[in-house]
């Protein structure tokens, strides 16, 4: 009873929790925070912790912090590898929203990486309690992907939709509001800029960082040849030398730097197609595949994938933002959706 009138002042929450970014969504308002998921810890001399930022300002410190200060993304890799650190985020972002619009004991839906472990999903769960929620529901990613990108999940048809986000690229056939089939592997954006940050050390001698390398793949990265080639200089120190030095680095360059990245991806899709039963697969054929995340605005990912399993590959309307908004759609629908949303 008590819970039920709390609830009429509580605004709900949707909250997407990636590897690199966090949205927080109020029902009935919209996505109100999109943040890298990251947090600056300062460490005073007796080696205890104190948050120093979280999010965008925390994200700008990286690489570029003094000795006593750590700019850590605590749940890199598609797992939780803080989980202190995860905590202390996933409670500022809920207090961040709180304070924005004043409410209290909101019940609040998190969706987070496929595949997390008991011991993670109930990690998240806690710190959601203890920044006060009142229910916390999960509900994994393929599944708000797909939503968010406005399919039909409950209907009898298969759908497939490839989620490529920071630490994971996720896949997931769907039908009948369930996750039919589903494959995650830990190739996605941080690995991709990784396989640069590796690819311009082996050819230009050159060290660059995570930020530069990330830069290259948005501005110039490419899954397809160009017809006109474009290019960017970039700076960075020479390993042989130590001196900076900047270089010109091409399109075609960063497509060999990501080529057997993708190709993982290309494979894991294909090996999902090889397993759906026959009566989705034919489903799949006529809807064709649906990507979301950041990983979906790779430039000619979607023409890549397509000519490489033969199928129709669309890119999701703000494939950044379907994973928020499926969250979003499944918090409107909390009652209903109990196929999908589960307590642990
Ligand atoms: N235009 C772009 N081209 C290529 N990659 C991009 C682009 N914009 C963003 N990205 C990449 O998308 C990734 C972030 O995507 P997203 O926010 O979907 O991940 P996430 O949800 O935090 O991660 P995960 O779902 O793995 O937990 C980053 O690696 C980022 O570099
Ligand atoms: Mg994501």
């Amino acid at each position: 009873m008590f819970k039920k009138i709390l609830g009429m002042f509580s605004s709900d929450l949707a909250i997407d929790l990636g590897t690199a970014n966090t949205l927080v969504l109020i029902k009935g308002r919209g996505i109100c925070i999109n943040e890298p998921s990251v947090v600056a810890i300062q460490y005073d001399k007796h080696g205890q912790q104190r948050i120093l930022a979280v999010g965008q300002e925390a994200k700008d410190m990286v690489g570029k912090t003094p000795g006593n200060i750590k700019a850590i993304r605590p749940m890199k890799d598609g797992v939780i590898a803080d989980f202190e650190i995860t905590e202390m985020m996933i409670r500022y972002f809920i207090e961040k929203a709180h304070k924005r619009k004043g409410f209290f004991s909101p019940r609040i839906i998190i969706c987070v990486p496929y595949g997390l472990t008991q011991v993670e999903r109930r990690a998240v769960k806690d710190s959601a309690e203890n920044a006060g929620a009142r229910y916390v529901y999960l509900i994994e990613e393929p599944m708000a992907a797909a939503i968010g990108a406005g399919i039909p999940v409950k209907e009898p048809n298969g759908n497939l939709v490839v989620d490529i986000g920071g630490g994971t690229t996720e896949i997931g056939v769907i039908s009948l509001g369930g996750l039919v089939l589903s494959k995650s592997i830990r190739v996605a954006g941080d690995n991709l800029d990784q396989a640069i940050v590796d690819y311009i050390k082996r050819n230009f001698n050159l060290l660059i960082g995570d930020r530069v390398a990330e830069e290259l793949k948005i501005t110039i990265g490419t899954a397809i040849p160009l017809e006109e080639d474009i290019s960017t200089s970039v700076r960075g120190r020479d390993q042989v030398e130590g001196s900076l030095v900047s270089i010109e680095v091409t399109s075609e360059h960063i497509r060999s730097a990501m080529k057997d990245s993708l190709e993982e991806v290309a494979q894991a899709l294909q090996d999902v197609l090889e397993k759906t039963p026959p009566e989705l697969a034919g489903d799949i054929v006529e809807n064709g595949i649906v990507l979301t995340g950041g990983g979906a605005l790779i430039r000619g990912l979607d023409k890549y994938l397509s000519d490489i399993v033969n199928l129709p590959v669309y890119i999701a309307e703000d494939p950044l933002l379907a994973v928020a908004k499926g969250t979003g759609i499944a918090l409107d629908e909390l009652d209903l959706l109990q196929q999908t949303a589960y307590e642990d």
